[in-house]
């Protein structure tokens, strides 16, 4: 989507909601193996038609088979990544690089430290200004797009998040400082060793630069993303669910395992693999 075209649904009531465009493709995989094993491929593809693409990465543990898959062909041969350039949707601030818990210690460990690319760009968490950083990384961002692929997970619960774009994330949000929502933090916690030390704010790109890219693909696994899947897909589009502005661009899949897509039966545009 042009920025022009998300400014323009900016001047409307988000808070009401948009009217949605489009039926994002939703895909229903029997495994969340499956899912892995697509959004690999899809990535892959990427890189295969075009070497110096510009991605949009994600961090969680929806995504680790993803990068386990796009390492493996790596090694094989099968995907040259050197001259790819990518940026990660968020990182938490205050968070040292070195720190376990950081994003850009866990891209090195799913992704960086086996494959090497032109270029991988993540929010610096040690920036002693996370607004000067949030403009820094926009500015950069900004430079490349558009994106040619996004790939996105969502948050737990009822959150609905994109990146670390919280409810009330307005469809024209640039990358920024936030405050954390509290399921966000409970959910996340869980992968500190203490889990008291979660920082409670973080840098996100935000909505508009996510529907900038030319492609994005969404995915889920897992029962305790049903409702934000089903809120997202047939929910009005508002900030009351970040997710939900996905509706608005016109080249988006959602990737689910059964459990995610629970209750997708009867949703139009449902496919199964
Ligand atoms: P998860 O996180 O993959 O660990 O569920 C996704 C997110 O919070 O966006």
């Amino acid at each position: 989507m042009k920025r022009a075209e998300i400014l323009q649904y900016a001047n409307q009531d988000q808070h009401e909601g948009l009217s949605p465009k489009y039926d994002p493709e939703v895909i229903i995989f029997k495994t969340p193996q499956t899912v892995d094993d697509y959004a690999a491929t899809q990535a892959i593809e990427q890189i295969q038609a075009d070497p110096s693409s510009v991605l949009i990465l994600p961090t969680g543990n929806t995504p680790v088979g993803m990068y386990q898959r796009i390492v493996r062909s790596h090694r094989y041969g099968i995907v040259d990544l050197s001259q790819a350039i990518t940026f990660n949707l968020d990182e938490y601030h205050p968070m040292p690089k070195a720190d376990l818990n950081s994003y850009a210690s866990y891209m090195r460990r799913n992704l960086f430290d086996h494959v090497s690319v032109s270029a991988w760009n993540i929010p610096d968490g040690e920036a002693p200004d996370p607004e000067a950083e949030a403009g820094r990384f926009q500015q950069l961002l900004d430079r490349f797009q558009p994106v040619d692929l996004a790939i996105l997970g969502i948050g737990p619960g009822t959150t609905c998040h994109l990146g670390f774009n919280e409810k009330g994330s307005p469809v024209d949000s640039g990358v920024r400082h936030v405050a954390l929502d509290p399921q966000t933090i409970a959910e996340n916690s869980k992968l500190f060793d203490n889990p008291e030390e979660i920082p409670g704010a973080a840098l996100t790109l935000g909505i508009a630069d996510i529907l900038q890219a030319k492609r994005i693909i969404l995915l889920a696994k897992g029962r305790s993303k049903a409702w934000g899947i089903n809120r997202a897909l047939r929910g009005s589009v508002s900030s009351e669910a970040p997710a939900s502005f996905l509706r608005l661009h016109p080249n988006v899949t959602f990737a689910l395992d059964q459990d995610a897509g629970e209750y997708l039966r009867h949703f139009k545009s449902t496919t199964y693999k």
